[in-house]
C-alpha cells in the first residue's frame, strides 16, 4: 500500500531524475563560496547533517584544501572539492539544493548596495550554472544584496527557460535568529521558545521584524519596539564594526543557513508543516518579490505566507520599505537584462 506521503515523495522523485534511485535523504547540496567565512563552518554543519549523501564544494580558490580536511570527518557525507569556473558543471550535476555565499562580504562603513557591483556578476554567472547542469534544485542565495541577487537569479532562470519561483530562495534566516535571539534576551525568555517573524527583504529598514506577531505572545512599549526593531536591522552592521575589516557574520550566517538547508531538505522529503522566512517571488504586496514566511515542500517554497495582522508600527515600516525594496529589485532585473 503506497500512503498519500509516500506517493508524493515519489512522484517528486521522478521529477528529479538525478535522485530516482535514491534513498530517503540521499541528497546531494552543493555549497558555491565554500573556502569563504561563511562557507567553511556552513560546510562543516552540511557535513553534519544527516539528510545529505553528498556536499559539493565549489569556490575560485582554497577548495581542495577544505575538501580535504572535511572529508576526515568520520560522519557518512560524501565530500567533493571544485575549483575554478571550469568545474562549476561538475560540483552543481545532480545537486538537489545549491547554497550561493560566494562573493564579497561588507567592510565598515559599507552598506550591503556597496556589494553589488562585484557580486551581481558572480550571482548571475553561478545561476547561469544552475539554470544549464542542475535546474531542478533548489537554490539558496546568500550573498548580498540578497533583494538584488535573488531578482538577478530569477531573471537568468527566466532566460534559460527553467525558472520556478518556489526554488529560488533568498536566505533571511539570520534576521529571524537575531530577532529570536534578542526578543528572548529583552523578554527573559527561553532562547530556544521564541519565534519573531521578520518580513520584507534583507537590507536596513527593509529588515521588518513583526514583533507584535512574537510566539509565545509578549507585549512591548513604543520604545521597545523601536529600540529592538533599530538593532534588529543594523545588527549586520554591529558585527561588521566589532569584526573591523576583517568581515561581517560568518558563524551566525553560517547556523542560520544550516538552519534553513534543513528545512528546504526536510521539505523534500514530504515533511509537513515546515516553514521558514525567505525572500521569494511574492504577491504578499505590490512588490514582485518580498521575504514572509514560507511553507517548504518537495518543490521548495510551496506557499508564501501572507504578512498577517500587524501593528500600527508595522504598517508604517512596510509602507517606509517598500519604495527602497523596489529599487533594490528594480536594480537586479536591470542588471540581468543588461
Ligand atoms: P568571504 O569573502 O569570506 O567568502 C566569499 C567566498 O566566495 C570566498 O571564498 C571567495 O573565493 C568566493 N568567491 C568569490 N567569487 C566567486 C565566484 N565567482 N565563484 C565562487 N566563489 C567565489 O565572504 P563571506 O563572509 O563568506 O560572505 C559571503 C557573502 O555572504 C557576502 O556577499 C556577504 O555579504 C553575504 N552575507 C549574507 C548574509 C545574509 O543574511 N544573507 C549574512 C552575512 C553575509
Amino acid at each position: 500500500v503506497v500512503s498519500p506521503m509516500s506517493a508524493r515523495r515519489m512522484s517528486s522523485r521522478r521529477r528529479s531524475s538525478v535522485v530516482v534511485e535514491a534513498k530517503a535523504g540521499a541528497r546531494k547540496v552543493a555549497l558555491l563560496g565554500a573556502a569563504g567565512g561563511i562557507g567553511q563552518p556552513l560546510a562543516l554543519l552540511l557535513k553534519m547533517q544527516p539528510l545529505v549523501a553528498e556536499l559539493s564544494l565549489y569556490d575560485i580558490a582554497n577548495t581542495v584544501g577544505v575538501a580535504a580536511d572535511l572529508s576526515h570527518c568520520n560522519t557518512t557525507v560524501k565530500v567533493t572539492g571544485h575549483t575554478g569556473q571550469e568545474s562549476l558543471g561538475a560540483a552543481l550535476e545532480g545537486a538537489d539544493l545549491v547554497v550561493i555565499p560566494a562573493g564579497v562580504p561588507r567592510k565598515p562603513g559599507m552598506t550591503r548596495d556597496d556589494l553589488f557591483n562585484i557580486n551581481a556578476s558572480i550571482v548571475k554567472t553561478l545561476a547561469e550554472g544552475v539554470a544549464k547542469h542542475c535546474p531542478q534544485a533548489v537554490v539558496a542565495i546568500i550573498s548580498n544584496p540578497v533583494n538584488s541577487t535573488v531578482p538577478i537569479t530569477a531573471e537568468v532562470m527566466k532566460k534559460a527557460g527553467v525558472y520556478d519561483p518556489r526554488k529560488v530562495l533568498g536566505v533571511t534566516t539570520l534576521d529571524v535568529v537575531r530577532a529570536n535571539t534578542f526578543v528572548a534576551e529583552a523578554k527573559g525568555l527561553p532562547l530556544q521558545d521564541v519565534d519573531v517573524p521578520v518580513v520584507g527583504g534583507h537590507a536596513g529598514i527593509t529588515i521588518l521584524p513583526l514583533l507584535s506577531q512574537t510566539n509565545p505572545p509578549v507585549s512591548f512599549t513604543d520604545d521597545e519596539a523601536a529600540k529592538l526593531t533599530d538593532r534588529i536591522q543594523n545588527a549586520g552592521t554591529e558585527v561588521v564594526e566589532a569584526k573591523a575589516g576583517a568581515g561581517s557574520a560568518t558563524l551566525s550566517m553560517a547556523y542560520a543557513a544550516a538552519r534553513f538547508a534543513e528545512s528546504v531538505l526536510r521539505g523534500m522529503e514530504g515533511e509537513p508543516n515546515v516553514y521558514e522566512a525567505a525572500f521569494v517571488e511574492s504577491k504578499v504586496t505590490e512588490l514582485p518579490f518580498f521575504a514572509s514566511k514560507v511553507r517548504l515542500g518537495p518543490n521548495g517554497a510551496e506557499e508564501v505566507l501572507p504578512l498577517g495582522k500587524l501593528s500600527p508600527y508595522e504598517e508604517k515600516g512596510v509602507a517606509d520599505l517598500i519604495p527602497v525594496l523596489k529599487k533594490n529589485i528594480d536594480t537586479g532585473i536591470e542588471f540581468a537584462n543588461k
